[in-house]
């Protein structure tokens, strides 16, 4: 059977920083607040020159660079983002461009921060049903733009950013490898009844909607404990593995007391879980990837790791993954 090896990892981070106390300065908030609530000190947000497909295409490039692969080796490009550039074409294919890629295709996925997981899944399938070889599977995210700045309760929590994981096709496992790398499952959710706890108002050319972020935090809040304990069971289950065997907890970063409740779930320290959040803030799609970007690159996740990610976003959307590095 064939398998998908993460072979590749890229991260973008615009520029600009903005700490809590340059958000107390315009709105009534405070970095104690945002630290306490949230676990949050600041986040990058997008220059003028920064666009999801810019960011995307950064991002990718380094995983590109990681992996030691020519862009023309892609077979497909995958960008889950809930803040395109433009409505069509995809990011995906603005980004096909921008790396000077004339082969393969490309498609954007909206599943909001769930985007991630979504998006590994669909690449994972092309991969094992033998219809490309290798995938650019990017969250690309500029919430900036969809934030409503003088909605405390909301524009506090995310921040800007793309990144990149390469997957490539291989064959196996052996007999007796009881330890095969790649990914091992993936799974996803979605409940298009709960759409109300956290949307974005309005579309492209819609009159009198504001095209702002919406969110019932509290609800988004409790929500994201129970759903994201039942998956990690889920995944776990599903490769007759347990607790014990997780090196890594690599979660979609949307608040560190979130990130708290799944790691106390699996009786993991701290010290075993990537956390980002504090420096980025939400970054939606992009967070699982930067994430990975970060930790692989400084010796944290090694070769034969079990890592587990994990999310759950607007839809509400949520899922997760398993993968040996
Ligand atoms: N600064 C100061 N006070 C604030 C702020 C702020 N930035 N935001 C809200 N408050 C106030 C509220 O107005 C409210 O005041 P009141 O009691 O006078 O009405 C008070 O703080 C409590 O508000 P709650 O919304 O009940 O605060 P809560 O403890 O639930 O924390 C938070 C809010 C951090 C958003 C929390 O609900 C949460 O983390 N929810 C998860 C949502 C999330 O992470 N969404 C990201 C996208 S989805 C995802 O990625 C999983």
């Amino acid at each position: 059977a064939r398998r998908s090896l993460l072979v590749g990892f890229g991260g973008y981070l615009p520029d600009r920083i903005v700490t809590n106390d340059e958000l107390a300065a315009r709105l009534e908030t405070s970095d104690e607040w945002i630290r306490a609530r949230t676990g949050i000190t600041q986040r990058h947000i997008a220059g003028p020159h920064d666009t999801a497909v810019s960011m995307a295409a950064a991002a990718g490039a380094r995983a590109l660079d990681y992996a030691g692969m020519a862009a023309a080796d892609v077979g497909a490009i995958i960008v889950a983002t809930s803040t395109p550039d433009q409505a069509f074409p995809s990011t995906a294919v603005r980004v096909q461009a921008e790396l000077g890629l004339r082969g393969g295709f490309g498609f954007d996925i909206a599943a909001a921060c769930s985007g991630f997981v979504y998006a590994l899944s669909m690449a994972d399938s092309l991969i094992r049903s033998g219809q490309v070889d290798s995938v650019l599977v990017i969250g690309s995210e500029v919430y900036s733009r969809i934030l409503d700045w003088s909605d405390r309760g909301t524009c506090v929590l995310f921040g800007d950013g793309a990144g990149a994981v390469l997957l490539k096709a291989a064959d196996g496992p052996e007999p007796g490898d009881t330890r095969p790398k790649g990914i091992l499952s993936t799974h996803l959710h979605s409940d298009g009844s709960t759409g109300d706890l956290l949307y974005v108002d309005g579309a492209i050319g819609l009159r009198e909607s504001s095209g702002f972020l919406r969110m019932r935090g509290r609800d988004v809040f409790r929500h994201a404990v129970a759903k994201l304990s039942s998956s990690v069971d889920e995944v776990l289950h599903a490769n007759g593995l347990t607790y014990a065997d997780v090196n890594w907890l690599v979660p979609h970063q949307a608040n560190l007391r979130i990130i708290e409740g799944v790691a106390r779930k699996l009786e993991l320290p701290p010290e075993r879980v990537v956390v980002t959040v504090d420096r980025h803030a939400n970054t939606s799609a992009a967070s699982i990837p930067l994430a990975m970007n970060e930790a692989v690159r400084d010796g944290r996740i090694r070769p034969g790791d079990l890592v587990l990610m994990e999310a759950l976003g607007g839809g509400l959307t949520w899922g997760s993954a398993l993968a040996r590095m």
